[in-house]
Formats: structure tokens, sequence, C-alpha cells
């Protein structure tokens, strides 16, 4: 154990704050049995107190004693996909706090597979609570150094572990109810649970709990930022008299300074998405154009945050 591990975990006992990364994104973590650190850690993120938020264990076993009535599909799901970017929410035993829930009946659960963070939540022995690791509503961070860019101060300490391998945070499966929903789609599809479950998987509307993801402007960059279609683009970039950064697929157009050409890959295109985001906003244009991707299943992950960085 690397004495660095031993002091972040020293640290949540503490009631501290560590920030850590995971193979999605990096997580500012705390006590998820500690009310004063849960509280610190909202306050840090300017998150509202009634959001639930995500606990995360070493291992499926330990994850599972924080839920009840599990159905037999989340086992399945977990056998398969943890460690790993898949977030369960289940309903929740008596070991997952109001604090933690947002005060609903279900508990996000999650095993990573970032040995940064298998190591800290080995060390650890029990449960990390943890949102991303940015101001509440500014883009997730993928790296150690964005992290100190939104958090600075407000961190104990921050874990480096390279940048994130998947890009985009984890998919959120709810079995809470009588149907499974998509919470939030993510590196693993809609397409992999149906054919695991053997099951249809709703999608999340209005009735389902209450989720930050659901929330207006999220996951957004403060320059504002618009879908555009690939044939209207030069147009578009002309209309704002080239004050523009774009997010594009297609060659550069020498006018514009800031652009950034994305992969054709969907994985690629998610590992690379959020840096790239903050690259455009501090280039500090009047607005961010990003070319709209194909409209197929397996773009859906990336489609949802380009809908939410752009509303
Ligand atoms: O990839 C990820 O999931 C990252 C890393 C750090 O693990 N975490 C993350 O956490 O994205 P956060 O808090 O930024 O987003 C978690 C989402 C929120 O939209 C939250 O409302 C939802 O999960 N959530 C957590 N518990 C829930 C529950 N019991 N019911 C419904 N939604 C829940
Ligand atoms: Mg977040």
């Amino acid at each position: 154990m690397s004495p660095e591990i031993r002091r972040a975990a020293e640290i949540l006992r503490a009631g501290g704050l560590v920030a850590f990364p995971t193979e999605t994104v990096y997580g500012l973590g705390a006590d998820a049995s500690s009310a004063a650190a849960v509280a610190r850690l909202y306050a840090a993120k300017g998150r509202p107190a009634d959001h639930p938020v995500i606990l995360h264990f070493a291992t499926a076993e330990a994850a599972f004693a924080f839920a009840r009535d599990i159905p037999p599909g989340a086992r399945e799901l977990a056998g398969r996909f943890w460690p790993g970017p898949l977030t369960l929410v289940l309903r929740r035993s008596q070991k997952a706090k109001d604090f933690v829930t947002g005060g609903q009946d279900s508990v996000g659960l999650r095993v990573p597979s970032h040995p940064v963070a298998q190591a800290l939540l080995r060390e650890f022995g029990d449960a990390v609570a943890a949102p991303s690791a940015n101001e509440f509503g500014n883009l997730s961070p993928t790296t150690a150094q964005h992290v100190r860019a939104d958090l600075a101060d407000k961190v104990d300490l921050v874990l480096e572990g390279g940048p994130s391998e998947v890009g985009i945070e984890s998919t959120i499966v709810d079995l809470s109810g009588a149907e499974v929903i998509l919470l939030r789609p993510g590196r693993i599809s809609r397409d992999e649970i149906e054919k695991l479950l053997d099951v249809k998987v709703k999608s999340a509307d209005r009735s389902s709990p209450r989720h930050s993801g659901g929330l207006e402007r999220h996951y957004a960059p403060k320059t504002p930022a618009r879908l555009v279609a690939s044939h209207a683009l030069d147009a578009e970039i002309a209309r704002l008299g080239l004050d523009v950064a774009v997010l594009a697929f297609s060659k550069p157009d020498e006018r514009v300074d800031t652009w950034i050409r994305m992969p054709k890959d969907p994985k690629a295109f998610a590992q690379r998405l959020y840096a790239a985001l903050r690259e455009l906003d501090d280039a500090g244009c009047g607005a961010i154009l990003i070319e709209s991707p194909p409209d197929t299943a397996e773009w859906d992950a990336v489609r949802d945050r380009l809908q939410r960085a752009s509303r």
C-alpha cells in the first residue's frame, strides 16, 4: 500500500474530502457514514442537499450490503460489469443513510475499476460517497488538473490517476421498481443491458427518481454551446462572425482560431469530450458550436452529454 493511499484513507476517516480518479470521471469522495463529511462534500460542490449521491465500494458484496430486495438482474449486471462504469440504483438497506440518498428509498451503488480507486476503497474499507469532482452544474473532470481548477482548496487531497479512460459518467440503471430504467446512458449501452437481462429497458421520464443529471443546466460549459447539423456548420460560423469555438468531425476552417477535431469513434469521442469542452470554453468566444454526432444508438451517451451541454 502506497503511503499516499494510506494518507487518503486517513483523511476520509477524519471526515475530510479526497478527490480520486475513476475510469469514468474523477470523483470527490467522503465517508458515506458521516453526516458531517457528506455535508462538507455537498458544500464543496455547491450541490443542493436533497440530491442523492453514488456510493463507491471495492467489491460487489460490500455494495449489496447497502441494498435490500435485490433483484436477480442486479446481480447479473454486477457480475458482468463490476468493477466498471456502471451504477445500480436499488432499494436501500439501513446502512444507506438519508443524507446520501436525498431521503429517497433507493441508493446508487458502484464498484469502479480504476486501480487507484480500488486501492483507496480497499484501504478505507467502507462506502465512499462520491459525486463527480466538479462544481455543481459544471463539466465533470477527467484529469486531476481539472479537479484542481474547479475545487482547489476545497479538497484535502487530489489523487493522481491520469486521464479517465471512459471520459463520461457511469451508466445508471434503476432496478428499484418493477421496471428496469436507464437513468443515464454511458459506456455500457442499453443494448448490452437488454441482451444480458433479456428485458426491455425503459428510458427515464419525469416519474423516475430524482437524479441531478436530469436537471436542466448540467455538464455545461459557461460559454453558450449549440448543436449544429454538419451541413449547417459553415453558415452558422459565418453568421456568428467567426467569434466561435468549434467541436467537429470535419477539417478545421482556417479562419476559426479554436477548432477541435474529434474522433469518429464514439468511445474515443467520449474519452476526449470534457477536456475538449473545457478548452473551447477557455477560448472565451461568443459561442461554442458542436457538430451533431450521428443519430445512431452507439452515440446515445455522447449525444446525451452534448444535449445537456448545449441547453
Ligand atoms: O461515473 C460516475 O458515476 C461518477 C464517478 C465519480 O463515479 N459519479 C457521478 O456522480 O457522476 P454524480 O453525483 O455527479 O452523478 C450521480 C447521479 C446523479 O444524477 C444522482 O442524482 C444519481 O446519480 N443518483 C444517485 N443516487 C440515486 C438514486 N438513489 N436514485 C436516482 N438517482 C440517483
Ligand atoms: Mg456530476
